[in-house]
């Protein structure tokens, strides 16, 4: 850090950037298992807010995957880079007055930690989008669990790599007795008074 000089106080500010969008920027944080259904609810709320007219962008573990962290794998040491560095990506979004809806199996309370320490709690809102691991399993939908069964893929969430489920969320999504409308509402009912601009 010696030579580097941030400039932080010469740029427009979030608050410059919230009342241009008309918006409070949040971090929506999901954690879940592979196949828990993250994504497809991500996707259904973002497309939601969107059409009310907030500024939204989603950020998904495939695709971060595939572009600015496509150099790292599954281990515990890999994830916490992993979402290390989402979380500042995040930050950036936040100052921008974006509201992120972040998916990331992110699967131990020690990185969900981390990540709400970065993008501060006061902005960050933890979703669990709890979905029993014999479902995930069922579903099936990326055809990993069965690779992961077979030992084609190994430290596979859920199977023999850890899943510690949120002890306090502050949305609990329980996607096994709701349909995807259902949660999507839950979510958008316990959060739209924080994104709106009084
Ligand atoms: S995290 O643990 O670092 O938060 P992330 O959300 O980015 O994970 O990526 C999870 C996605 O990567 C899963 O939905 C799945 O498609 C894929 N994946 C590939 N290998 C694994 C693995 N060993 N464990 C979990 N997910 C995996």
């Amino acid at each position: 850090m010696e030579n580097i000089h941030p400039i932080f106080d010469k740029i427009l500010s979030r608050n410059d950037k919230e009342l241009f969008l008309n918006q409070n920027a949040k971090v929506l944080w999901f954690t879940g298992l592979s196949g828990s259904g993250k994504s497809t609810i991500a996707q259904h709320l973002e497309k939601k807010l969107f059409s009310e007219g907030f500024f939204v962008q989603l950020l998904d573990g495939d695709n971060i995957r595939s572009g600015i962290n496509n150099n790292l794998g599954f281990s515990l040491e890999d994830r916490n880079e992993n979402i290390r560095r989402i979380s500042e990506v995040s930050k950036l979004f936040l100052n921008a007055g974006v509201i992120c809806l972040n998916s990331f199996v992110s699967p131990t309370i020690e990185i969900r930690n981390a990540a709400k320490q970065i993008i501060g709690s006061e902005d960050f809102i933890e979703v669990f989008v709890n979905t029993p691991i014999e479902i995930c399993e069922a579903r099936d939908v990326k055809g990993l669990y069965k690779k992961a069964r077979a030992g084609e893929i190994k430290g596979f969430t859920g199977i023999d790599s850890p899943y510690e489920a949120p002890p306090n969320p502050d949305i609990d999504v329980k996607t096994e007795n709701q349909t995807i409308e259902e949660s999507v509402d839950q979510i958008y009912q316990a959060i739209i008074a924080q994104l709106q601009k009084q």
